[in-house]
């Protein structure tokens, strides 16, 4: 069987991930080449057994021995390299988000469905084996229909400031995951948002008009709704928690933490630290989404997360930012317009 032959672009802290999880995890793929590594990413790259490296993109579209792309670059670069993908008629592995910019992300969607060419939009989430669970939960009928989906999503500490300047902020580039991952719980259509939000940690982040802690509440069309609330600034460390409420019953899924042993004393009970965070906590998810992704190409099934998925919870993000500049509720088919 022919192996599928990947490209990598960028190699940062994700881009890393990637090439370790192909090169351990799935036999039926290959990194050949990577494009935008420095001195040391090279030097991390050359353990997996990558020995071609191009300075820019454009490397490893002239490359026809490569079959698929991963995006793994800053995300002001996503958009010009999905379009540069598409033209060299490459599969795209795109990590989130698409872009920042609504009417670039709406171009690159209709641009992306237009070539047919096969992409999927990095939400690994969906592919954490708890949270799958939890999915099998609904879809089973277990618990019924969903009514209310709570989503705990708290950061051990904020990012750098240099990070935050680029990233769009908090809802775009880390409640945009749980966005996601209502959604694809509720498996319906977001309606409309409402969103509050306050910085309490650095006043920086302020000054860049960011903001560190925030709840938002989606309503779904079939009347289902989400509360999710985010911060930045988690003492106790990275705190990953989800819960679904149906009319029959209950799932959702802990916290997970350094290793799985407790103990208890007259004082109470304890358990070790939560996992580190989104690099370690996440570990199985980023594994499991690029199988998926490999699996679907090599069958030429449909992707298992389209573009208009990310832009779907692009919408919302955008929506919640909207709802704490104006202090309303938000609907997506306003954002639309
Ligand atoms: N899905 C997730 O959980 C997750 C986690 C982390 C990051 N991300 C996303 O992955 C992307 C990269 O994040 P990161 O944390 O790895 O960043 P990073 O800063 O660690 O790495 C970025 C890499 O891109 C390269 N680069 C810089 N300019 C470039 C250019 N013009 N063209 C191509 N490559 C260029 C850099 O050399 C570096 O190797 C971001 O879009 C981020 O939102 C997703």
């Amino acid at each position: 069987m022919k192996l599928i032959t990947i490209g990598i672009v960028g190699m940062g802290r994700i881009g890393k991930i990637h090439l370790s999880n192909i090169t351990r995890f799935i036999p039926q793929a290959e990194v050949v080449a990577i494009a935008h590594a420095n001195a040391e990413a090279q030097v991390y790259a050359k353990q997996f057994g990558v020995t071609q490296f191009y300075d820019e993109i454009e490397g490893l579209l002239g490359n026809s021995g490569i079959d698929a792309i991963i995006i793994a670059s800053p995300t002001a670069f996503h958009a010009s390299h999905i379009k540069l993908c598409i033209e060299a008629k490459k599969a795209i592995f795109c990590e989130k988000p698409m872009d920042l910019s609504l009417s670039v992300v709406q171009e690159v969607v209709s641009l992306v469905e237009s070539s047919k060419v096969h992409f999927m939009v990095a939400f690994n989430r969906r592919f954490d084996p708890s949270f799958l669970k939890v999915k099998e939960k609904i879809t089973n009928d277990t618990i019924g229909t969903p009514h209310l989906i709570i989503i705990t999503s708290r950061d051990p500490g904020p990012p750098p400031l240099e990070y935050i300047k680029t990233s769009g902020g908090l809802f775009l580039d880390m409640a945009i995951h749980d966005f996601d991952m209502a959604c694809y719980l509720m498996d319906d259509e977001v309606e409309s948002v409402y969103a509050s939000a306050t910085v309490f940690g650095a006043p920086a982040i302020e000054e860049l008009g960011d903001i560190d802690t925030a709840i938002t509440t989606l309503t779904f069309k079939k009347g289902g709704m989400a509360c999710i609330n985010n911060s930045r600034n988690s003492s106790y460390g990275y705190d990953q928690r989800i819960e679904v409420f149906g009319s029959k019953g209950m799932t959702g899924a802990k916290n997970k933490t350094l290793d799985q042993h407790y103990s208890a004393d007259e004082s109470g009970f304890y358990t070790p630290v939560l996992q580190d965070f989104f690099l370690e906590r996440y570990a199985d998810s980023y594994r499991m989404e690029l199988i998926a992704f490999i699996k679907s190409l090599m069958q030429q099934t449909s992707s298992p997360i389209s573009a208009s998925e990310g832009l779907k919870s692009m919408l919302i993000s955008l929506a919640a930012k909207k709802s704490i500049l104006e202090k309303r509720v938000v609907t997506l088919t306003e954002m639309m317009n």
